[in-house]
């Protein structure tokens, strides 16, 4: 085969993958606390049977401004300083999945798309035409459709279930840098503090300067 014919196939097979990977959806990721809380209570509910989020801890959830009986509820009267484990542990996972799942503290950081690559995962579920779970975002992926999705084709429940997988998304990327609002707060006041020193300091030296002049 010529070199030329070579990089026709090469080119045409890479526009064959880029063509066939489904793009990712929007999703605007919500920062108030009730969004949050709400995708907490899903996340809960549908996904931390199987994920652990190792990283977080019960009573970062409060200290955020969640409901503290809810949270108690979650933690099922553990002590709240313990992180959120998964309830099933990695091996029984494996032998039921055939791969563990990953622990989501900072999944929309870990994945190029960020947040829109997990939602658009969550909502990617469909039948295959052997009736077949698949997923236009992992086709291979191992993971039960965990919002149920699949065959749903009623546009109310639809929207419901998409709400529900912007919910975690944003619950997820707060998970992934809880710090972020702090660290902005910090940063305004680091701002304000060098606007008033630059101030002083024009005071200061117009003082200095006005001395000069005097003695010359
Ligand atoms: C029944 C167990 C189970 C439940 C429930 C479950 N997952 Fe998973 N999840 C898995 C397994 C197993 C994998 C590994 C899949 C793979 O890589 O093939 C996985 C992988 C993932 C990944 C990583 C995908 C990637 O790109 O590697 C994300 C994100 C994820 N799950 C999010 C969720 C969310 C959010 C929920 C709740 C709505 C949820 N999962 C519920 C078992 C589960």
């Amino acid at each position: 085969m010529n070199t030329f014919l070579k990089m026709a196939l090469l080119f045409g097979f890479s526009l064959h993958a880029v063509a066939h990977e489904a793009a990712l959806e929007k999703v605007s990721v919500a920062k108030d606390v009730p969004s949050i809380e709400r995708g907490a209570e899903t996340l809960m509910g549908a996904c931390h049977s199987c994920h652990s989020m190792k990283y977080i801890k019960y009573r970062d959830l409060i200290k955020f401004g969640m409901d503290k009986k809810k949270v108690n509820e979650w933690s099922g009267g553990q002590s709240l300083d313990l992180p959120l484990l998964a309830q099933m542990s990695e091996n029984d996972a494996v032998l039921a999945f055939g791969k563990a799942p990953p622990d989501l503290s900072v999944m929309t950081k870990a994945r190029d798309g960020g947040p829109r690559y997990v939602y658009s995962y969550l909502i990617g579920y469909y039948q295959t035409k052997d009736g077949l779970p698949g997923n236009h975002i992992y086709p291979e992926t191992k993971m039960p459709d965990p919002l149920g999705i699949i065959g749903v084709t009623d546009e109310k429940q639809l929207s419901e279930i998409h709400g529900k997988a912007r919910d975690i998304v944003s619950f997820l990327a707060w998970a992934a840098d809880p710090r972020e609002e702090e660290r902005l707060r910090l940063g305004y006041y680091v701002l304000a503090y060098l606007f008033v020193l630059t101030v002083l300091l024009y005071f200061v030296k117009n003082q200095i300067w006005a001395r000069l002049d005097r003695i010359s």
